[in-house]
């Protein structure tokens, strides 16, 4: 199976199962306890239908949006996630020159594995930092303050990973950071030659966001406990509240699931919030994004903007969230496999596939533009 056979989401997910060992499938693949959760969020799709209106001009389409100050030609952005050197050697490097070549916003993890300044450097289009606020105090104003002068245009703070989600594939694989090679993995490496050739001969894997703060010599730490031990499960309203003023410019909560806290979200002044649930990774049972979208706009959508992110596969699943009044849309594992598969090249395949479903798809629901879509294209089941 080579780049050219991948035609959607699956055909990458398979390919990246061929490319990378098992444990690191599994972290990307896996959800928490029994993935009920992580399942929904595709099958929320599917409970709504699309109702296109025809005889509509649709000879030029125009897919861009406008969220949380930033210009995009896409509604999809690529959300933040972590460790992505560990998925192929290229990484976040891939993750956001992909995101320029489709004027795109990307995310780059407080876990990523090439520096958040390194990216804005290199590159125009708009980053967000994804932030993980700590126990230590002083490495959340430091992590601030480097990304005010990387010149960040968007803080990021996730606030559903109060402590580490019940992932059994990862407790059965024994997947860690650094990644280790346990007996189990050097099987793994030895199946995966060329995957672990790259590792080895790219630089050593590094959490550049954190090193300077956190002593992981010699130790190995699983996501788990990265948020259990190191992250502030007291942090409560006031402290964003203090934080989103501090930071100034476009601050968003990536987590948000009730109405009631998107109101507070607005209160406290924040740009946006993400309809989230980590992507099935934290509490399983949980409501999915695209479910809470319809109430949570109506509530808040002219106070904020509502974007919601999980489970995206399909052109149409972007169109049935922008038709609820989504403002744009986060993919994850949608790019992750394609970069796992095959590094820049994969995510750019991967969106320029997304791209060609969302022309398409708009000229078949008759939509010139995403204002054209609403509520009247959609009918719950
Ligand atoms: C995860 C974190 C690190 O879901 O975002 O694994």
């Amino acid at each position: 199976m080579r780049l050219t056979d991948c035609h959607n989401f699956h055909d990458f997910r398979r390919l990246a199962k061929r490319r990378v060992p098992g444990p690191i499938f599994n972290y990307i693949d896996g959800g928490a306890d029994d993935e009920v959760t992580l399942r929904r969020n595709t099958g929320a799709f599917e409970d709504v239908d699309l109702v296109p209106n025809i005889l509509r001009g649709v000879g030029d389409v125009d897919l861009s949006v406008t969220v949380l100050g930033q210009k995009l030609a896409l509604p999809v952005y690529l959300s933040p996630t972590a460790l992505q050197r560990l998925f192929h050697h290229q990484g976040e490097r891939a993750t956001a020159a992909a995101a320029e070549a489709f004027g795109t916003m990307f995310g780059c993890s407080s876990l990523g594995t090439v520096a958040m300044e390194e990216l804005a450097k290199k590159h125009r289009t708009p980053q967000c930092y994804q932030f993980y606020f700590h126990k230590d105090r002083g490495l959340n104003r430091a992590m601030m303050q480097k990304a005010r002068e990387a010149g960040i245009q968007v803080m990021m703070l996730t606030v559903d990973s109060i402590t580490g989600g019940n992932r059994e594939r990862d407790l059965r694989t024994g997947f860690s950071i650094p990644f280790r090679l346990t007996a189990g993995g050097i099987a793994q490496f030895a199946m995966k030659p060329a995957w672990g050739i790259n590792y080895l001969l790219h630089e050593k894997f590094s959490l550049p966001q954190l090193d300077a703060h956190i002593d992981m010599k010699g130790d190995t730490l699983t996501i788990g406990r990265y948020f259990t031990e190191m992250l502030d499960p007291s942090m409560d309203w006031d402290d964003v509240a203090r934080m989103a003023e501090e930071w100034g410019g476009p601050f968003c909560l990536k987590g948000v699931m009730s109405t009631e806290d998107a109101r507070r979200a607005a209160d406290i002044g924040c740009s946006g919030v993400v309809l989230s649930n980590h992507g099935g990774r934290q509490l399983d049972g949980s409501r999915t994004g695209f479910d809470q979208l319809d109430e949570i706009v109506q509530a808040v959508g002219d106070r904020l903007d509502v974007i919601m992110d999980g489970g995206i596969q399909r052109g149409t699943h972007v169109l049935k969230a922008l038709s609820l009044g989504a403002k744009a849309v986060g993919l994850g594992r949608f790019y992750l496999f394609a970069l796992a598969a095959a590094g820049q090249a994969g995510i750019e395949r991967a969106l320029g596939q997304m791209k060609a479903e969302l022309i398409r798809d708009m000229r078949l629901m008759g939509a010139k533009s995403v204002a054209d879509l609403n509520r009247g294209n959609l009918r719950f089941r």
